[in-house]
């Protein structure tokens, strides 16, 4: 699995490096004054944990909740005293876990965060269906947030029980969700479930735009090694066949491709918490991407909030980035949003795209991956079906293994990738 990712990492890097984690960390956070940045807050509580899931999270309990959000907002203050004035960020999101069960304190968290940024593009959150009536929404509206999106993975009983997730009501969140009104309503389904056909998904698909949706999300179920999954996975071409069908289906209906996994019935619509050039991550297990580093947050709630209150940053592990790995995880991730503009590139690495990923780009092309407009490079169908194949590549040999290794130990020494 590793070695294809393995193989294009040396070849688009030129070296046989690969990621380097170490524990050493910038105790000042090397902000860049003239680049875009996106802000990222985690909040690790659900009420029951689902097998499927890869992300950070513990059971919910009042008192460590409570403890969690004090040390969050003391990051928050850690960080962003290390400059005068406030900064400009585009987005804000809030993932998880479920963080609308902590919703009396999104206000409360906004607001050291805006003590230090000025966020101009909106602000979004993850919501689990129980946490979709009008009181959360309105407490969560008032926050000040602009953009929602609802796990809903299926609205039939039969892959929802597949997935082992409550039953819910569309009828009630359709209702909440037309009492207040949102910029954004994302809802996230599962796709390639055993059995799932086309006729499902569009049934998901057209279910969730007539209950409120303007944005949909569907992931193909990634068996992550660490979790306690025991659904099996869907052969690749059927995967395909669905992948193709759904896309075919939902711009047929006009809707626009946000990303790989993410359709808008509206333009204005968009729910993405990745695809920013930089971001800082406050709270366990959040990463941070500048020019020249990624790092990461300890996964352990209890070791986060130790760190905290001893006043030191929770990093984890840092990776400084060679010149080529910053551009391939750049490319990566304009690519996952199916649109790369060349100018952003060469204003970003200061080098002309053509000069460094020239032949790369011309081969995407002459194999149908790719078309070229005046703006940059745009993704075709096929060039997404294998975007998609190889993120799924991508994810087992980087997110997995580098999870895994984060959830059994709060501080490696080190990770190599
Ligand atoms: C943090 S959860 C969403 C919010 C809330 N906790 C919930 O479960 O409804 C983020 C989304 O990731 C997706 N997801 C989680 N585990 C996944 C997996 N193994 N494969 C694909 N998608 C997954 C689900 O669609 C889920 O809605
Ligand atoms: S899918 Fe959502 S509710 Fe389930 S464990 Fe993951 S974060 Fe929690």
């Amino acid at each position: 699995m590793s070695l294809i990712t393995d193989l294009t990492r040396m070849y688009l890097t030129h070296s046989t490096k690969p990621f380097i984690f170490t524990n050493d960390f910038d105790k000042v956070l090397p902000y860049d004054n003239g680049s875009e940045f996106g802000l990222y807050v985690h909040i690790p509580f659900c009420k029951s944990i689902c097998n499927f899931c890869p992300y950070c999270k513990v059971i919910y309990d009042e008192e460590t909740a409570k403890g969690y959000i004090d040390a969050l907002i003391k990051e928050i203050h850690l960080v962003g005293r290390q400059w005068n004035g406030r900064r400009r960020a585009t987005s804000l999101y809030f993932g998880g876990g479920t963080p609308a069960l902590l919703a009396d304190r999104i206000t409360d968290i906004i607001s050291a965060l805006r003590e230090h940024f000025i966020i101009t593009d909106g602000i979004g959150i993850e919501l689990h269906p129980d946490n979709v009536n009008v009181s959360v929404l309105k407490t969560l509206k008032s926050a000040g947030v602009d953009k929602i999106s609802i796990g809903i993975q299926s609205f039939q009983d039969k892959y929802r029980r597949v997935l082992q997730r409550r039953k819910f009501d569309i009828k009630d969140i359709s209702k909440a969700l037309n009492e207040v009104h949102f910029e954004t309503v994302s809802m996230d389904f599962i796709f390639a479930l055993p059995t799932q056909t086309f006729g499902d998904l569009k049934n998901d698909i057209d279910m969730a735009f007539a209950n409120g949706a303007n944005h949909i999300a569907i992931y193909p179920l990634i068996d992550f090694t660490f979790t306690k999954n025991k659904v099996p996975a869907m052969p690749k071409k059927e995967k395909r066949k669905l992948l193709d069908d759904i896309t075919n289906y939902c711009i047929s209906k006009g809707y626009v491709r946000k990303s790989i996994w993410t359709f808008a019935s509206e333009e204005s619509a968009s729910y993405s918490s990745m695809t920013r050039d930089n971001f800082f991550g406050f709270g366990c297990s959040a990463t941070s991407l500048f020019k020249d580093q990624f790092k990461i947050n300890t996964f352990s709630v209890l070791e986060y909030c130790k760190r905290i209150d001893a006043n030191i940053l929770p990093t984890a592990l840092t990776n400084r980035f060679v010149k080529r790995q910053r551009m391939i995880y750049y490319l990566f991730w304009k690519l996952y949003s199916t649109r790369l503009k060349v100018k952003e590139f060469e204003e970003f690495f200061d080098i002309p795209l053509n000069k460094i990923y020239g032949l790369e780009f011309r081969l995407l092309q002459v194999l149908g991956f790719l078309t070229r407009d005046e703006e940059g490079y745009k993704m075709t169908l096929k060039g997404a079906f294998y975007y998609h194949y190889y993120e799924n590549f991508y994810t087992l040999s980087y997110i997995d293994k580098m999870w895994g290794i984060m959830r059994k130990e709060a501080f490696p020494k080190d990770m190599r990738l």
